[in-house]
């Protein structure tokens, strides 16, 4: 009896055992793993930012430039997630995901901030600035300050401005050297009532869409055509079925980064001075990387594609601003004459600087 009872027992233990091995890989790891890198996680801060462009832009790689910063800063204990290309909410639901916390930061372009105040419009106001300096003349200096202080009724905080280029068009339908070109011409546009006035105005058919569908609207032909910065027409590939690109530098292009200001209120005084260090930190290298990208990516679509290019000539260029001047007279009666004239004046002072985005190297010839 003693001798069954002992066989049973070592049946047993043996069939447990070859149990336990036969079946070990097919056993849940996370259980009995024990993985140093997580070891704090519970303590860690993790905040999304979410964004409409790819990766290799000037604001893809500024928030990613961001991300590394503030990780780096805060030795890993606060991780920024960045959500690029749309991937959680469209140019037209990221304001609203912000404000209701399911993201802590965005960085729409200005022109999409004109729906929650029309100031914002002036910054796309036709050939506002003629470079980068006088970008950033004007945003660091008494026009971005006025702009971030409207965000204050909307519960937002302006954390900085970053820099993306200046406009060109492009179309399937024809050339466009001449305003008069653009007649009849169907474009796709970002939320912008001042953009959609100024295309109005020369005769072309603006619609207001989201950016990523701008490429097929594109390709099923539903527009001619839409107008962008180098390094959104490369990176979502318009160029390889567009036709023709004009080099206008009729607009800038430029972001805020907005995060929801009870959100940033309600972090400990250590975490705030990690992120505004690590923003302004991200600021200065993205105007220092941003007109490069557009110029070797405006390089790069030469190479790779047949798109016929033309570039705008100085006395072309005037006759734009033109045809396009009697918006600012409008403008000032909508928007408000302070912001319009410290505008007008920026330009006055920057039109005849000698450094047109994209036109150094013919002007030292
Ligand atoms: C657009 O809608 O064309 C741009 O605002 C996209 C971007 O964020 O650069």
């Amino acid at each position: 009896m003693k001798n069954l009872l002992a066989y049973t027992l070592l049946l047993m233990i043996g069939f447990v055992t070859a149990l336990y091995f036969g079946f070990y890989h097919m056993m849940p790891k996370s259980a009995t793993t024990f993985d140093d890198e997580q070891t704090g996680l519970k303590d860690q801060l993790v905040f999304k930012f979410s964004h409409v462009v790819a990766d290799n832009t000037p604001k893809g790689l500024a928030a990613k430039k961001f991300a590394e910063l503030v990780h780096e800063k805060s030795d890993g204990k606060i991780s920024i997630q960045i959500f690029s290309n749309g991937s959680l909410y469209s140019d037209i639901e990221e304001i609203n995901a912000l404000k209701e916390n399911q993201v802590q930061f965005i960085a729409p372009s200005t022109s999409k901030l004109g729906m929650l105040s029309p100031e914002w419009l002036a910054l796309d106001l036709p050939f506002a600035f003629s470079n980068y300096s006088a970008v950033q003349e004007g945003l660091h200096g008494a026009i971005g300050q006025r702009l971030f202080g409207t965000l204050q009724k909307d519960g937002l905080k302006g954390m900085a401005y970053w820099t993306n280029g200046f406009k060109q068009i492009t179309s399937n339908k024809g050339p466009i050297q001449q305003p008069a070109d653009l007649k009849n011409q169907s474009l796709r546009i970002m939320q912008s009532d001042m953009i959609e006035k100024q295309f109005k105005l020369l005769g072309a058919k603006p619609y207001q869409e989201s950016f990523n569908s701008t490429f097929q609207l594109l390709e099923t032909k539903k527009v001619d055509g839409e107008e962008n910065t180098i390094s959104n027409i490369y990176s979502k590939k318009f160029y390889h079925i567009q036709d023709y690109m004009t080099i206008s530098n009729h607009g800038y292009l430029g972001y805020v980064v907005l995060t929801d200001q009870s959100f940033f209120d309600r972090q400990t005084p250590e975490t705030k001075r990690i992120l505004l260090e690590a923003m302004e930190e991200t600021t200065a290298w993205n105007e220092k990387h941003a007109e490069q990208m557009n110029k070797d990516q405006l390089e790069d679509i030469k190479r790779e594609s047949p798109i016929a290019i033309h570039e705008l000539t100085p006395a072309e260029r005037q006759k734009w601003m033109k045809a396009l001047d009697p918006l600012y007279d409008e403008a000032e009666k909508t928007i408000g004459s302070t912001l319009i004239k410290q505008i007008r004046e920026l330009r006055a002072r920057c039109e005849h600087s000698p450094i047109h985005a994209f036109q150094e190297e013919d002007e030292s010839k």
